[in-house]
């Protein structure tokens, strides 16, 4: 059964507030987004290992991820393996359709269930290859053959550890500590949750996912996303004509952001009323959730962007396409299949990721003990203040 297609999600108010913004960015000669300031930025963050040992341990196993969508677990059963941050994980969802972050590690002696890594199947329980333990999908130890050698087992006790992991706006989220007990992801969101419902992403499916690794830190490819200076140089060839020179209008929410660059038919924009501004066709509506999510909410479909650090110069790339429905023809199928292209290939590969590694390579060259930051990009600025005071803390 196909879900009823719709164009047009309701604006929230901080959303038609930020649209506002944008329009009468659009009649100022200079840009009231802009910050006043100029900064810089020490580039060591990008390579020293100390720095980067301490992201992993005070930011990425302390705050909910965002690990995809629940649509890619559509059925009881299906799960997928993925090694992150030193965690193996699965994300498996259980027979009354609940999904779990277990660890992939059996309980007698360590053995992986799932032996891939990035492998996505489809199992009625997990059996283990070594001796067979096999667990329910729930991660419940049930059945031990030979029980009779393990007089004073436990079954209680021996299912596999998990990490906590809820799904909200059908979005999978998880904290990577097998010793954390709880996540709150609405109040880690703060306002970013109402955009998420009002963008109705829960509804969406999953259509395409493509996981790379590359050879940047984390924090590069952040930082293409929170300016868009870039837009119509480093995309000229690409995006970039689709979009106004940095006519954006951003804000911080928390540590997040939420952020409105203006499409070439934002002058027609003007003629319309409020409840008709479009975030996805008058505007390109971009969150960065702190600290290595990004979603770009396209005119047809949505691209979810997914930072995870391997190595202080290497990510684990994940870019995933969300459509609102599946594919009603061919034609449908098709133009989805070129978007995907373009930006996968195009777009993130050649220019993004492709830019975020020629920095990389030129890090460690004494060229820059800093980098200048102008004041389009004071997002960025913003991003990296965060940081350092949760390195700090
Ligand atoms: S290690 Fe898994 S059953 Fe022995
Ligand atoms: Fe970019």
């Amino acid at each position: 059964m196909n879900a009823p297609i719709r164009h047009h999600a309701t604006p929230n108010e901080p959303l038609l507030s930020l649209f506002q913004r944008m329009l009468d960015e659009m009649e100022q000669k200079e840009s009231v987004e802009w910050d006043a300031d100029t900064g810089t930025l020490d580039a060591s963050i990008y390579h020293d290992p100390a720095i980067y040992d301490k992201e992993m341990a005070r930011i990425f196993k302390r705050v909910p991820l965002c690990l995809g969508h629940e649509d890619q677990l559509r059925e009881p059963g299906s799960m997928i393996a993925r090694d992150l941050f030193g965690l193996p994980l699965l994300l498996v969802r259980d027979r009354k359709g609940q999904i779990h972050g277990l660890l992939n590690v059996c309980r007698h002696r360590g053995a992986r269930l799932v032996a891939g890594e990035e492998e996505v199947c489809r199992k009625g329980a997990l059996s283990c290859p070594y001796h067979a333990w096999t667990y329910d999908l729930d991660g419940t130890l049930r059945t031990v053959p030979g029980a009779e050698a393990f007089p004073d087992l436990d079954k209680s006790q021996r299912g596999l550890r998990r990490i906590p992991v809820q799904v909200r706006h059908g979005l999978i989220w998880g904290i990577f500590d097998a010793n954390a007990t709880d996540i709150d992801v609405a109040s880690f969101l703060g306002g970013i949750d109402d955009d998420l419902a009002a963008m109705e992403l829960g509804p969406h499916r999953f259509y395409r996912q493509h996981a790379r690794r590359r050879k940047c830190n984390w924090k590069l490819v952040m930082d293409a996303f929170q300016e868009f200076y870039h837009i119509k140089r480093l995309h000229a060839r690409t995006i970039g004509p689709f979009f106004l020179d940095t006519k954006s209008a951003g804000e911080g929410v928390g540590p997040h952001l939420r952020v409105l660059v203006g499409r070439e038919g934002l002058t027609e924009a003007r003629q319309k009323r409020p409840q008709d501004w479009d975030m996805r066709r008058d505007a390109t509506l971009t969150h960065m959730i702190f600290p290595n999510t990004v979603i770009v909410y396209h005119p047809d479909y949505t691209s979810h962007l997914g930072m995870f650090p391997t190595a202080a110069d290497e990510i684990l790339f994940v870019h995933t396409m969300f459509t609102p429905h599946e594919p009603q023809n061919e034609k449908e199928k098709s133009h989805w299949d070129r978007s995907f292209e373009l930006l996968d290939g195009g777009v993130f590969g050649e220019e993004d990721l492709f830019i975020s590694e020629q920095i990389q390579l030129g890090l460690k060259s004494g060229a820059n003990n800093d980098f200048l930051l102008g004041r389009f990009e004071h997002h960025v600025r913003r991003f990296h203040s965060h940081i350092e005071r949760m390195l700090k803390d």
